[in-house]
């Protein structure tokens, strides 16, 4: 029994120094120490022995509690305080923190400089009837001016007023809409002026690498009394310079849009070669979407007196205005929708 016990103390030395987890620990400690535990066995078996034998034991067996009891106490402590898989000195592992998409980022600046000049920006539909998407922009049904939008329809009854409903194709959805609400507010502050920057997402049968079947508009929406096109030009030069850098202008063309009169293409100068003209840009400049004078048919359709009130109305691509900037110059717009982390990243 001597024997048997000094073996059984080395082993539970030997087996608790080579204990890697606390679990494992508190195993061997059961195994030991616990009430059907080794050491309560050995303490029964002394009543077997004779009286001689049972002082010695006993003090033996004792021993080998207080060993294991103590190597026990020592491997949690030390495992406690300096593990040994625990290297202080080794830089940490930084968390990868995300950021916002670049499109998300793109239309919080536009909205931030909108927003410096008195717009408010609404949410309007993405979904919405024929008459806010068409109609009521003085593009009656069957209008052929509606084919330059290659339109998503949706398989539903007809209303009789507003139609049939569309993926929006551009946010001058927005305009009446607008129009309406501002129409609508309590009496002393229902009417214009309204300053309006609908951003949203638009939808159109198309796909190349310049084109997705979605992508967003921004669109502008000014209405007072004496509104005029210096005030258009002005809101465009601001946006340049604020967007692109000091140093970008804008262009404005003659255009056909059924909604303004007159209407024109917006051009904003290459930021490449500063409106020198380059492989990117050739001419020096790039289009970027439609402006123009409100139609007084718009207005109407609206509730707002085109004899007392005038506007400007403005809509473009937030992917085509965005890959214009410095430094940017993305030819394909397609990797923005592609969640390839090693692309996003970089922004
Ligand atoms: N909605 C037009 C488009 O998607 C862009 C546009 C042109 C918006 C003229 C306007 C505008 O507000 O006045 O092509």
């Amino acid at each position: 029994m001597h024997e048997q016990i000094l073996n059984l103390k080395n082993e539970a030395v030997a087996l608790i120094s080579q204990a890697e987890t606390n679990q494992e620990i508190e195993h061997i400690r059961q195994d030991l120490l616990g009430r059907k535990g080794k050491i309560n066995q050995l303490l029964k078996d002394i009543a077997k022995l004779k009286p001689e034998e049972k002082k010695e034991i006993g003090r033996l067996i004792n021993d080998t509690k207080v060993a294991i009891k103590h190597a026990l106490k020592s491997t949690i402590t030390t495992s406690k305080t300096t593990p040994s898989w625990l290297d202080v000195t080794q830089p940490g592992t930084k968390p990868s923190i995300g950021h916002l998409h670049p499109l998300s980022l793109a239309i919080e600046e536009i909205t931030r400089i909108f927003e410096g000049i008195g717009f408010t920006r609404v949410r309007y539909p993405e979904i919405d009837w024929d008459y806010y998407v068409f109609e009521s922009l003085n593009m009656p049904p069957d209008h052929p001016a509606r084919d330059e939008w290659e339109t998503f329809f949706i398989d539903t009854p007809k209303n009789k007023k507003m139609g049939e409903i569309v993926l929006t194709t551009h946010t001058s959805n927005g305009q009446v809409r607008e129009m309406e609400r501002i129409g609508n507010l309590p009496a002393g502050k229902a009417g214009p002026p309204i300053r309006m920057l609908n951003i949203a997402k638009c939808y159109r049968r198309q796909q190349d690498i310049t084109h997705t079947a979605m992508f967003h508009q921004f669109e502008g929406l000014v209405i007072d009394k004496n509104i005029n096109i210096q005030h258009l030009k002005g809101t465009l030069d601001y946006f340049a310079r604020k967007f692109y850098g000091q140093e970008a202008k804008s262009r404005i063309r003659p255009f056909m849009f059924k909604f303004t009169e007159p209407s024109f293409e917006v051009d904003f100068s290459c930021t490449h070669c500063k409106g020198k003209g380059c492989r990117s840009c050739k001419s020096g400049w790039h289009e970027v979407g439609g402006a123009g004078m409100v139609h007084p048919n718009v207005l109407r359709y609206g509730g707002i007196d085109p004899n007392t009130y005038t506007g400007f109305a403005f809509g473009w691509g937030v992917e085509r205005v965005y890959t214009l900037k410095p430094g940017l110059q993305l030819n394909d717009i397609r990797p923005l929708y592609s969640n390839n982390l090693d692309f996003l990243e970089q922004f």
